[in-house]
């Protein structure tokens, strides 16, 4: 509650109906000033008209006809708001229902409007709006409206649309408060797991109550933020454990290796081959963090700026060139099926690198006099290539683990390699808009990979 005035929601809400309250006030204030100005143009009107009237009614005649006359229109109209006052030419009160001469100085055929205490015992003043007009013989008649009645109306009606006015706002504001506090609530929920989640129970998700609304849209879009981070930190963990693992083999055979040699004195001949021996490995190692790297890169996306326009038959013919006389060693075939001109946006150095890694596994797991076709055709905006091979192939329940770093088949683990082959197509895949599948090509491997054509 001490936070309340900090809340974004109740700032709105205050504003909110602060504006409402303005704008009823002013449209309260037009109605009324409209009303009251247009009555009062009736009265002026029917002022004008009665004085003519009796401007009319009360000339050439006596002073005392003038006044028996007003005397009988006076009582005629009992109960009426009529004020008048008939005066000689001296200025002195002849009839009328006033007692005394108003203090006023009233202007022929102007209105004034003014205050005017008649009775000077009582100091109650009477509000009228009046008119004067010259009769003959130098008398003259004012002529006027008591306001008493709209004044009244006026006086009850004020403290009614200040207390509707007092009453809206305070129900706006209650509104506010309420809102606020409601909105505080749901959102502390979700502050209260953020927090429980960040001490280091990342296993707690957001609640979320199922109706739908924008805090469970939130807290769905979170819980997917979540689930995703959580995945790509066990991902994470799992390569540092690949590699430490992978690592640590070639390193600790390297070094025993060093140390068997070093226990007793030996030819020449026998430290050179250890050396030999020891240098091969240390490739290994080269070349394992090097594909690391380039993997590393590759998901970072920083290679996606070196796309250009690039022709992928281009890079078929090239690549298939390079394995012919490999294949060739095994008594392998190497076919190639391919339109002309597969124009495209990508990275021609990492495409060599993947059809590179595609042919040498097809080529190292395949058996000696295999086929392996490389064959690329248009899809609808991506270009598909295909490497198949007439091999062993992958059993099905383990071509999507094929994909992943450091994952090697056991019946491979004789031939070389640090399993880092199929991650890096499958990553570059991924970088040109596409993917990789491992399907059966009956019998041996066919790895597709799509490539979005930009
Ligand atoms: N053409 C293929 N035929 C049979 N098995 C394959 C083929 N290509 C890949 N594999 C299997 O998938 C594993 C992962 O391949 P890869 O990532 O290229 O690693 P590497 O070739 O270094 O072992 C290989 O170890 C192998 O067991
Ligand atoms: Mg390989």
């Amino acid at each position: 509650m001490k936070n309340l005035h900090r809340s974004r929601i109740f700032r709105y809400a205050v504003a909110y109906t602060g504006l409402f309250f303005i704008s009823t006030l002013l449209v309260l204030t037009f109605i009324y000033a409209v009303t009251f100005r247009s009555s009062n143009n009736k009265i002026e009107e029917r002022l004008a008209q009665e004085s003519q009237w009796l401007v009319e009614l009360l000339s050439n005649c006596t002073e005392f006809e003038k006044v028996t006359r007003l005397n009988f229109h006076i009582s005629d109209h009992p109960g009426s708001l009529g004020i008048y006052l008939l005066l000689d030419a001296n200025g002195q009160r002849l009839s009328g229902n006033l007692d005394r001469l108003p203090d006023v100085v009233l202007s022929n055929g102007k209105f004034l409007d003014f205050y005017h205490q008649d009775d000077e015992e009582d100091p109650e003043l009477l509000h009228m709006l009046a008119i004067q007009v010259e009769l003959d013989q130098g008398c003259t008649l004012m002529v006027g409206h008591n306001y008493a009645a709209i004044d009244q109306i006026k006086r009850e009606i004020r403290p009614a649309v200040a207390w509707a006015l007092g009453i809206s706002f305070a129900l706006g504001m209650l509104v506010a408060i309420f809102l606020a506090r409601r909105l505080a609530r749901r959102l502390e929920i979700i502050n209260r797991t953020s927090r429980t989640i960040f001490e280091g129970n990342l296993e707690r998700r957001m609640i979320r109550t199922g109706s739908g609304d924008e805090f469970d849209h939130l807290s769905s879009n979170l819980n997917r933020m979540l689930d995703r981070i959580f995945n790509l930190m066990a991902s994470v963990r799992g390569v540092t454990d690949n590699i430490a693992h992978d690592l640590r083999s070639p390193l600790s055979r390297m070094r025993s290796r060093m140390e068997v040699a070093l226990l007793a004195d030996r030819p020449c001949e026998e430290y050179r081959e250890v050396l030999v021996d020891t240098i091969e490995d240390t490739d290994r190692l080269l070349k394992t963090f090097n594909s690391l790297l380039t993997i590393a890169r590759v998901e970072s996306g920083a290679a996606k700026k070196d796309f250009t326009a690039i022709d992928l038959q281009q890079i078929i013919i090239d690549t298939v060139e390079l394995y012919g006389p490999v294949a060739e060693e095994r008594g392998q075939t190497l076919q190639m099926s391919c339109p002309e001109h597969l124009n495209m946006q990508g990275n021609a150095d990492l495409l060599v690198q993947a059809l590179a890694n595609l042919l040498d596994n097809a080529i190292k797991y395949a058996p000696r006099g295999a086929v392996i076709v490389v064959s690329a055709q248009y899809g609808e905006d991506a270009i598909s290539l295909d490497v198949a091979d007439n091999g062993p192939g992958i059993p099905e329940h383990f071509r999507e683990k094929a994909l992943q770093r450091f994952t090697r088949l056991d019946a491979s683990r004789t031939k070389p390699g640090q399993g880092l082959g199929l991650s890096l197509v499958q990553v570059v895949a991924q970088m040109h808009g596409g993917d990789v599948r491992l399907e059966d090509a009956r019998p041996g491997l066919r790895v597709r990979v799509q490539l979005h054509r930009g």
